[in-house]
């Protein structure tokens, strides 16, 4: 493996990862966004789905609840996630297989998956990564596949964008002003992406939660 690129871990410090999920469920509607990402990627039988950035496993073990005919994969550039993911899936008995990679390239194939779906992550990527990430999800994608990100987009209130601050001053502003600037559609047109629109979106109590999604 090459030198691994710094990355900003899911709560913003390492030492906070194992309190991820209980933050999670008490600062998001987490049944209600996870439910709709879902929705949006609409896993179908014998499909290969890639979700990047799986982080505690949250989204991945919906989708295969959801159906579980599907080919299932994340990639993370956390191992410390990667264990807690694998925890829950090996005790729930779920056939998904969690890589890690160095945060370059990804280890697949080109043209490996029908759809990229991702939550929460872009906003921790400075724009010299999500570029290149974006690049490299499109590699991965069949011709015509299908992104669907969830993440931070531009605030829809005043108090959305003033409830934001609490997420910038946890993950930092640089990472985050490309979002809250509603720039992440700019960025997937021009990794190559067509057919990009924001779906739909949801205020929480820490920001405005946006469904984005592209085609190849
Ligand atoms: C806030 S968590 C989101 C986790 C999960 N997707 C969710 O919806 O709860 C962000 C995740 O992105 C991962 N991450 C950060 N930088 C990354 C990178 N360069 N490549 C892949 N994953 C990355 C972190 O390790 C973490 O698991």
């Amino acid at each position: 493996m090459n030198k691994k690129k710094e990355f900003i871990p899911a709560l913003g410090y390492d030492w906070l990862t194992g309190f991820y999920d209980l933050t999670i469920r008490l600062t998001m509607p987490e049944k209600k966004f996870r439910t709709k990402l879902i929705d949006e990627v609409e896993p179908q039988n014998d499909e290969t789905i890639l979700e990047f950035g799986y982080g505690t496993g949250q989204n991945i073990i919906l989708a295969h609840e959801r159906n579980n005919k599907t080919k299932l994969n994340g990639l993370d550039i956390d191992p410390k996630v990667k264990e807690i993911a694998e925890y829950k899936i090996k005790k729930l008995g779920f056939g998904i297989t969690l890589d890690l990679y160095e945060g370059a390239t990804f280890p697949y194939p080109d043209n490996s998956f029908d759809k990229v779906f991702s939550s929460l992550v872009f906003h921790q990527l400075d724009a010299e990564t999500k570029l290149p990430c974006l690049k490299e999800i499109y590699r991965v994608l069949k011709p015509n596949g299908n992104l669907i990100i969830g993440d931070w987009g531009k605030a829809k209130s005043k108090l959305m964008r003033f409830l934001f601050y609490i997420v910038q001053i946890l993950d930092g502003f640089k990472t985050t002003n490309d979002n809250v600037n509603g720039l992440l559609p700019k960025f997937m047109e021009q990794a190559g992406f067509k057919n990009v629109a924001e779906k739909d979106f949801i205020n929480t109590r820490i920001g405005t939660y946006s469904y984005y999604r592209a085609i190849k």
